[in-house]
């Protein structure tokens, strides 16, 4: 869907983006997190076509977007990490402005404006004043008018900005229902407890390299290594243990009251054959997860040493 090869960016002699690979298949939620400058938005600007980089190619379900950006545009909708001043202008008012700048005729303009007003949950403030709205009712409209054109690439930097916990939810579940309606979504965000919540890929920036990216279990693993397991149960804990000790491959690494926890190489099949072996023997199990670092310690680990890694994967894309 999206694809982002080699691209470059310098304001002066300061390189804000370096040789940023990237390829987003379509349906993806991708959290593009990253420190303060470190070149999230001068990437965003350079996929949405607001600015042009010094190097690289930028392509949208395959087309060139540097060189089509009047076609690009209307298959992109972007939500900006501002929100302008708009006196006098009420929010239908608004709507209609954008839709008459992709040259929409109007009767379809207030269909699809009246839609996703409803989507967004402002169907109620159509004859409200735009500056009068809340923060997080602001971020909504915004995300209403940037889906005006049913553009299938949506980019927001950070949307959730300044919203209160509620508003965040709400943006989180309109993000969600825009995911499982098929749109392609980029979001950049410091929150990463809220990314981990919905996105299923992640990429991130430090310094103007892109230092991971990839499905989040993906990245999780490369960074954090082998894969470890905890498997909870009521009774039955000697059993359980003497189960895993003896497939190949698992060491268990520790065990408590109720849970142990192991390190192996299985593949999921592996893993649930273990799980029915222990139910067959009476091991009274609870439950049993992966044991993943968060996205906060992930994230702390790869910005430690900006740049040093490189991606090799489907999302990364430097090697091809
Ligand atoms: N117009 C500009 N002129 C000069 N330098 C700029 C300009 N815009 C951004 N920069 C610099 O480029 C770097 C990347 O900025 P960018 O806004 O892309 O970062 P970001 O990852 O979006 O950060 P944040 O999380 O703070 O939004 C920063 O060092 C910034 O100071
Ligand atoms: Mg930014």
């Amino acid at each position: 869907m999206l694809q982002i090869n080699h691209l470059y960016k310098s304001y002066g002699k300061f390189q804000a983006v370096s040789d940023l690979s990237l390829h987003i298949p379509k349906g993806d939620l991708f959290g593009f997190v990253g420190p303060n400058g470190a070149g999230k938005t001068t990437t965003i600007r350079m996929v949405c076509g607001l600015m042009l980089p010094n190097a690289g190619t930028i392509k949208i379900n395959g087309v060139d977007a540097l060189a089509n950006q009047k076609e690009i545009k209307k298959q992109i909708g972007y939500v900006p990490d501002f929100f302008g001043v708009y006196d006098n202008l009420k929010v239908r008012e608004y709507m209609d402005f954008y839709g008459s700048m992709y040259r929409m005729h109007s009767r379809e303009i207030a269909q699809i404006a009246g839609d996703l007003l409803e989507l967004v949950n402002l169907s109620d403030k159509t004859e409200v004043y735009v500056d009068t709205l809340s923060r997080g009712m602001k971020q909504r409209l915004c995300v209403a008018r940037a889906l005006i054109h049913n553009p299938a690439l949506l980019v927001l930097d950070e949307p959730n900005s300044g919203l209160d916990p509620r508003a965040r939810v709400e943006m989180k579940e309109l993000l969600l229902n825009l995911k499982s309606m098929g749109k392609t979504i980029v979001i950049s965000s410091h929150i990463l407890s809220e990314l981990s919540e919905m996105c299923n890929s992640i990429g991130i920036m430090d310094h103007g390299h892109l230092v991971a990216a990839g499905r989040i279990e993906d990245v999780m693993d490369d960074v954090f290594g082998s894969n470890q397991l905890v498997v909870t149960f009521d009774e039955g804990r000697e059993r359980a243990v003497r189960i895993a000790n003896e497939y190949a491959g698992v060491k268990v690494t520790s065990v408590g009251e109720k849970e142990m926890k192991l390190s192996h190489s299985m593949t999921k099949q592996e893993i649930a054959g273990m799980i029915a072996t222990m139910i067959e023997n009476e091991v009274v199990v609870t439950g049993f997860h992966r044991q993943e670092g968060n996205l906060e310690t992930l994230f702390m680990r790869v910005t430690e040493n900006a740049g040093a890694q490189e991606g090799g994967n489907d999302y990364a894309e430097s090697n091809r």
